[in-house]
Formats: C-alpha cells, sequence, structure tokens
C-alpha cells in the first residue's frame, strides 16, 4: 500500500511536470466580445490535460500587462500568449520574453514590434471588418450620409485598423462625410457618453453611426432613444462583433447591420500552444473566418449564435 501510494504520489509529480504551463494576460473585460474570448479560453484549456493557465486581467492597462508578463517570466512559464491592450510599446518586454527563451503567442490584437519577438498571432482582420462595415453603410445611404464613429481604444489595433478599413471604402463616395470621431473606449457606458456628445452637438444632422464594436453601439442606441430620436431608422448603426447582445438589438429593429468578430478563439490557441511546445513551425499570422449579418437575418441566426 504504501510502496503503491509513493509510487502513485512519484507519477503525479511527473504528470504534473509535464504539464504545459500556459500564462495568459488577458486585455480586461470591456465588452461582450471579451467575455466570451475568455470563456473560450478556459473552457479550452480545461478541456485539454496537457495545459495548465495562469489567467491574469489587466483592466484595459498596458502596464498591467506588462506586469503580468514580468511576472510569468519569473515564474518560468512554458508559453506566453496576451492580447495587446494597444498595439506600441511591448519591444522591451517581448525580448525579455526571448531571453529568458519563452515562446510568445499573441491572440486577437497585433504589435508594432519585430515579427521574430512572437511565434504567430492568430486573430481577425480587423482591416477587412471595417471594409465591410464601410461597404455596407455605402449601399445602405445610396453613397450619401453625415455619419459619425465611435472608435475603439486609442491606438488599439482594431481601433486603428477598422477606421483605416472602413475610410478605404467611404473614400469613393463624396457625399459620405464622417463629422464627428471620437473613441468610446470599447466599453457600453462610454459608447453612451460619447453618442449624448454628438447628438448634443448635431443632433438631427447625424444620418448614420459607424461603431467600432457592438458593446458601443448599444451604449449609443440608448442615447438615440433618450434623445427622442429612432435607432435603426433615423440614425442606421453598423457596428462590429456579432455578439448576441447585437442580434437582440437588430431582431428589435434598432441596430442595422453587424460585421462578424469571432472571439472564439481558445481551441485554436491550445492547439497553437501545444504545437509550440512540440517544435511545430507555425505562419506569422493566423486568420479567423468571419461573417456580416444584417437586420433582416438577425432572427433567424439568432439561436445559432454562440457568444
Ligand atoms: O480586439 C477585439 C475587440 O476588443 C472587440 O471588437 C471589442 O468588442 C473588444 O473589446
Amino acid at each position: 500500500m504504501v510502496i503503491f501510494l509513493m509510487f502513485s504520489g512519484l507519477f503525479a509529480t511527473v504528470a504534473a511536470q509535464d504539464k504545459i504551463v500556459l500564462g495568459f494576460s488577458q486585455v480586461g473585460a470591456e465588452s461582450e466580445w471579451r467575455t466570451a474570448n475568455t470563456e473560450s479560453i478556459k473552457n479550452a484549456v480545461a478541456n485539454d490535460p496537457r495545459i495548465e493557465l495562469k489567467f491574469s486581467d489587466a483592466q484595459q492597462k498596458q502596464q498591467n500587462q506588462i506586469k503580468a508578463i514580468r511576472s510569468f517570466i519569473a515564474q518560468g512559464v512554458d508559453v506566453i500568449s496576451f492580447s495587446p491592450v494597444v498595439q506600441t510599446g511591448w519591444t522591451t518586454v517581448l525580448e525579455e520574453a526571448k531571453a529568458a527563451g519563452i515562446p510568445v503567442v499573441l491572440t486577437d490584437r497585433k504589435v508594432d514590434s519585430d515579427e521574430s519577438l512572437y511565434v504567430t498571432l492568430v486573430g481577425s482582420d480587423f482591416v477587412e471588418e471595417g471594409r465591410k462595415a464601410g461597404a455596407w453603410l455605402a449601399q445602405a445611404m445610396n453613397g450619401q450620409a453625415n455619419i459619425v464613429e465611435l472608435q475603439g481604444t486609442v491606438g488599439s489595433a482594431p481601433a486603428i485598423d477598422r477606421k483605416a478599413g472602413f475610410e478605404q471604402i467611404i473614400q469613393h463616395f463624396p457625399n459620405l462625410k464622417i463629422i464627428r470621431t471620437q473613441s468610446g473606449d470599447f466599453t457600453r457606458s462610454k459608447g453612451k457618453e460619447v453618442m449624448e456628445s454628438f447628438l448634443k452637438a448635431e443632433g438631427e444632422n447625424i444620418d448614420a453611426l459607424f461603431s467600432h464594436n457592438d458593446d458601443m453601439a448599444i451604449g449609443a442606441i440608448q442615447a438615440i432613444e433618450e434623445y427622442g430620436l429612432k435607432p435603426g431608422e433615423d440614425i442606421k448603426i453598423v457596428s462590429i462583433d456579432g455578439v448576441r447582445g447585437a442580434f437582440e438589438a437588430m431582431i428589435q429593429g434598432k441596430l442595422n447591420c453587424t460585421v462578424e468578430c469571432n472571439p472564439l478563439l481558445g481551441p485554436q490557441l491550445v492547439e497553437i500552444v501545444k504545437g509550440v511546445v512540440d517544435g511545430k513551425e507555425f505562419p506569422k499570422y493566423i486568420p479567423v473566418k468571419e461573417n456580416i449579418y444584417v437586420q433582416s437575418q438577425a432572427k433567424e441566426v439568432f439561436s445559432e449564435r454562440k457568444y
């Protein structure tokens, strides 16, 4: 019996040592999208006996992410992964991870550091999402609209790229004009607050809203209703993510279109992490497949939505 216990204890130690320790630094919990992304990562790891997760929430602050990454390095984790809150300012900490021999996998958002400092990025093509939103709006408004824009977190990859993609399209329509643009930091409360200020300044001069995510659009919908206008009718709205809240708003006729940004990256991340440890090679960018949904499809598609 004693021998068996000693043996099984030894086995347990070896098995524990064999686990791949993944340190993951998440942006925060700013949106429905982010909650789904966190759940997807936690569930995928929980379902994989080879990986143990150390999870840290940065509350949308870069300094918290850098601190978490340094702590992962000090703990000697096997792989570090993070979704960078902003695009710049990562080179030093990435060099520290490289010097410690710890591979880094980026999820969701890119960094502007040298590619040699990370293994791969798995995430969406934000420029393409912005283009899809622009193309939908140009068609829906027959090439003529005063647009207000709610941008995501200042300096974040999705805010920079979605704006760029949207502008690539609307520049071909001289009568599509962005009359106000400001960051709502990807949150509902800020989206509402900024939309209130747009309405105060422009009132019924606003024909359309381009929101860099659904949460800000949902906040803006409240602001538009409180102002006495009808969201989705008086002001056409296109946003990005495709979360359930957006589908509910479309079913109610308050949102016109959402461009999908898939947060369910957990299973892909788990496969990449195991592959990295097993010495597999990866391309520097692994895209995620995405769709676009309009109001008329919302009811039919709603029950299939996974986030
Ligand atoms: O990086 C993805 C973006 O971050 C999502 O569009 C947004 O909702 C989230 O906060």
